[in-house]
């Protein structure tokens, strides 16, 4: 097998001789091992050490395997989960590989077996990362230079505007907006209009990082700096150098980091934790939050000189209910994306289709929309998307047109929105109408419901 020693495997199990064993066999092999003896270190661990594999014993005291593979899931998506089981406990490892693990090995652990499980695993791990790596590639070629702005409401064109003009500058921007209102993509869409578009985006997720982690994901560390950390590691400043640093969710970082941070913007040099080494750095900054920071600022959560730095541009998202003349577009812009990916051939919204989306409040904003639609696209086989293919609350939302409607229209309209919820299943929307089924099927041949939806 290639490239072994860039394979990075943590073993996770309470039983020392267990984790003493599997490690002197992989280090054998050349593979990069660490090793837990239980969920919480484990979980530690990865913060400042990602691994490319797991191996996880399923029973272990506090934090079982089931758990911890569920946390790995989140932590570290992209690792792969082998579970270590008891010969007699197999329906628990079924139960972890329809939670996602890759395989399993039995106790007492077989070497060839092992071999094989790895090998195997290690092989569909470089498969996955140099599909990530083909997809970034593709989806930059797609976007062109920067990610499409979808919207011709005043707002939207006076967003573009601005994020055009910035763009050109090095200045610090802060975006602000309701969750789901593009943010993300504006401070993308910024990096790429800039001089610094060839080097990397760097994303720091402010209200992710768990207080004690955060200086070395910041910063980095020496090898040594504290337990756990047995290597060198370069901090998100770093990592940016060159580029743009995204603080995203500023609002929601803590009173030290904010000194931290106050320090190391002003001075772009940082020092690794544990480290002397003073080291120049060089990034624009970008913030996005979804709380009003003057106010944060009011409230003493949020340091004046701070926000000062920050509040130099500030370029608002308007939240999708107060520019319903943007979501046709939108909605088009996402169908088109979706069917392209899924293949399918909806190209269009029916009438009645689009009246619901634009009456609909829309508190998710343009994310809620993007799920809507491609919910909406595996939903329908034809080409156009009718009001049954959305999610029930907006399929149910505030009738077409200003008549008033008759008692049949509505009874009608319900029926087809809650089939559509439960895609076409009779007797899962007779129980949500609180009606039998042979009354529902009755009611369907009445108002003439399409047969596909009804199977
Ligand atoms: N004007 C727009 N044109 C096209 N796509 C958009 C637009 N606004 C948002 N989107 C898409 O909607 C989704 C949500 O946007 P984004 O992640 O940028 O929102 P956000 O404000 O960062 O949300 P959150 O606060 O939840 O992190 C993304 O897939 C993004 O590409
Ligand atoms: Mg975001």
């Amino acid at each position: 097998m290639d490239d072994i020693s860039n394979t990075r495997i943590l073993i996770v199990d309470d039983e020392q001789v267990v984790r003493d064993s599997l490690r002197e066999w992989f280090a054998e092999d050349g593979y990069h091992v660490t090793t837990a003896a239980g969920g919480v270190e484990a979980l530690t661990r990865l913060a400042t050490e990602p691994a490319d594999l797991l191996l996880i014993d399923i029973k272990m005291p506090g934090m079982d395997g089931l758990e911890l593979q569920r946390r790995v899931k989140q932590a570290a998506p992209e690792a792969t989960v082998i579970i270590i089981t008891a010969y007699a406990a197999v329906d628990t490892a079924v139960q972890a590989l329809k939670a996602g693990a890759y395989d399993y090995i039995t106790k007492p652990i077989d070497p060839d077996d092992l071999a094989r499980v790895i090998s195997k695993a290690a092989a569909h791990q470089r498969l996955a990362r140099e599909n990530v790596r083909l997809r970034e590639r593709i989806d930059a070629i797609a976007e062109g230079d920067m990610p499409e702005i979808v919207g011709d409401s005043p707002a939207m064109d006076e967003v573009r505007r601005m994020t055009a003009t910035i763009a050109e500058t090095d200045a610090t921007v802060l975006i602000t907006g309701e969750s789901g209102t593009g943010k993300e993509l504006v401070a993308r869409a910024i990096h790429r209009g800039s001089h610094r578009r060839n080097m990397s985006m760097v994303s720091v997720n402010c209200a992710g990082l768990p207080e004690g982690l955060i200086e070395s994901e910041l910063f980095g560390h020496e090898k040594g700096a504290f337990t756990g950390a047995t290597y060198q590691r370069k901090g998100k400043f770093e990592l940016a150098d060159g580029g743009t640093l995204f603080f995203d969710e500023i609002g929601d970082i803590s009173a030290k980091t904010q000194i931290d941070l106050l320090r190391a913007l002003d001075d772009k040099r940082i020092t690794r934790v544990g480290g002397t080494r003073v080291i120049p750095v060089d990034f624009r900054v970008i913030a996005a939050t979804h709380r009003d920071l003057a106010r944060a600022v009011e409230e003493e959560e949020f340091r004046l000189d701070l926000f000062y730095r920050f509040n130099v541009f500030t370029i608002e998202l308007p939240p999708l209910r107060t520019r319903p003349s943007d979501i046709p577009l939108l909605a088009q812009h996402f169908l088109q994306r979706f069917a392209r990916s899924m293949n399918r051939r909806a190209n269009h919204f029916a009438p009645e289709a689009l009246q619901r989306l634009q009456a609909y409040e829309w508190p998710g904003n343009v994310r809620e929309l993007e799920n809507a639609v491609e919910r909406a696209v595996v939903l329908q086989r034809g080409e156009a998307i009718g009001p049954q293919d959305l999610p029930l609350p907006i399929c149910a939302g505030e009738p077409p047109g200003p008549e008033p409607q008759t008692l049949a229209e509505i009874e009608h309209r319900h029926i087809e929105c809650v089939l559509g919820a439960t895609a076409g299943n009779v007797s899962r929307a007779a129980r949500i109408l609180g009606i039998d089924r042979v009354t529902l099927y009755s009611k369907i041949r009445k108002y003439d419901i399409p047969r596909q939806r009804t199977s």
